[in-house]
């Protein structure tokens, strides 16, 4: 089939949706590759590298997606992309499906799959977007937040003096999570975190760091089949909320990446708790898109309280382009055999789970289930 890779247009996309590797092994598997002009020059790829991988370099979006059969991206089309689009075509990307509005795609008959619906199975796992991501974003959530901070994270013994370890609380130990725990630890930095599922209590402990949370009936609970966070009474959030409070006032910096799919984030970081902190403390909330979990983080900026800086990233895993375009087209090429044929065309396994689990929109009808029940 005709694959094509265009450039991302959304402000910061610096990511890419196949790298030179990736259309090496696309186009070994019999495929052509068709790959917009400086589609990955922001995420380090050239297009002399794509071209020595195979590619098709074309000028403009336009030529790129001529006879495409299937479109590969990093963000899913925007309006103005979609009605560029032909009618028909196939698009793989991560949609960002509980905001997004079906009806361009459907007044195209766009064949919508997205990356954030690959669902968490061991068959699925070398697809997991999600998890690819989200796993550098909790590295480099702790690299901003180290930057901010104006200490050292490792304790350091000088002669003109001992510098005590930077105390970091990580909040939500899920994929992301995890990763800062790990990142913070080598670092050198004194970890604790929290999170609402039993299970992570055990992948905390196993990274070094020491766990903080109300463990109630409720909290035993509070897992889904999918490994995903349950919505929390209110009365369990007041209570982890006051074990939360004295703890924060303690730390240097704390990470936020509390999520619940299809919801607001939680509010985890009152602004009472964000004034305890000491000044020159920081507090990086991963959460910032979907509502934040605390409530005085803006978007892209370094909201100052008092002193205590409140980070909100929008997209960190555009902060390491080339690292995460590798592992996100790595996905994408992992999910390829599952809407391939025997003779290399498009074809969509509809009795695959992980097929339907992903698509969106089909032949001008919205078909997942997650967005229409
Ligand atoms: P996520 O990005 O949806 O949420 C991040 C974390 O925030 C989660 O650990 C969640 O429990 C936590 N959280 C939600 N509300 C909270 C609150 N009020 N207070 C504290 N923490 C709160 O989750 P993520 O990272 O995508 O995945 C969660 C889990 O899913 C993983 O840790 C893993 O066990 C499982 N998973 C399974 C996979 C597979 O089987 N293939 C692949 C990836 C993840």
């Amino acid at each position: 089939m005709k694959l094509t890779i265009i450039k991302e247009t959304v402000a910061g996309e610096v990511r890419v949706a196949a790298t030179p590797e990736t259309v090496k092994k696309m186009v070994g598997l019999g495929h052509t590759m068709t790959i917009e002009a400086s589609a990955g020059l922001a995420a380090g790829f050239t297009d002399e590298a794509y071209k020595d991988a195979g590619a098709v370099i074309a000028k403009t979006p336009a030529a790129a997606l001529k006879g495409s059969d299937l479109l590969l991206k990093v963000r899913g089309p925007s309006d103005a992309e979609t009605k560029k689009l032909a009618e028909g075509l196939s698009v793989v990307a991560l949609m960002d499906p509980f905001s997004l509005d079906p009806s361009g795609l459907n007044s195209r008959k766009i064949t919508a799959l997205s990356m954030e619906f690959t669902p968490r199975i061991t068959r699925a796992q070398s697809m997991d977007a999600l998890s690819s991501q989200s796993n550098l974003a909790g590295y480099r959530a702790v690299i901003e937040g180290a930057t901010l901070y104006g200490r050292a994270l490792p304790m350091m013994m000088t002669a003109a003096g001992t510098i005590a370890p930077a105390k970091v609380f990580v909040m939500g130990a899920g994929v992301a999570g995890l990763q800062a725990i790990a990142t913070a630890r080598r670092l050198g930095a004194v970890v604790t975190a929290t999170d609402v599922r039993p299970a992570a209590k055990e992948q905390v402990a196993s990274l070094g760091a020491k766990f903080i949370a109300v463990e109630d009936e409720e909290f035993k609970e509070a897992e889904t089949a999918g490994g995903y966070a349950k919505q929390m009474s209110e009365e369990y959030q007041k209570k982890q909320a006051e074990l939360v409070a004295s703890h924060i006032a303690k730390q240097d910096i704390v990470v936020t990446t509390a999520l619940i799919p299809g919801r607001p984030a939680p509010v985890l970081v009152t602004e009472e708790m964000v004034q305890s902190m000491r000044p020159g403390s920081v507090i990086v909330d991963m959460a910032v898109t979907q509502g934040g979990n605390c409530p005085l983080s803006r978007a892209d900026e370094v909201v100052d309280v008092d002193g205590v800086k409140v980070a909100g990233f929008s997209n960190l895993p555009a902060h390491l382009p080339a690292d995460a375009s590798s592992l996100y087209a790595k996905n994408l090429l992992a999910f390829l055999p599952l809407i391939t044929a025997e003779d290399g065309s498009l074809n969509l396994d509809t009795d695959d789970e992980i097929v339907t689990a992903m698509l969106l929109t089909r032949n001008g009808e919205t078909v997942n289930e997650r967005l229409t029940s």
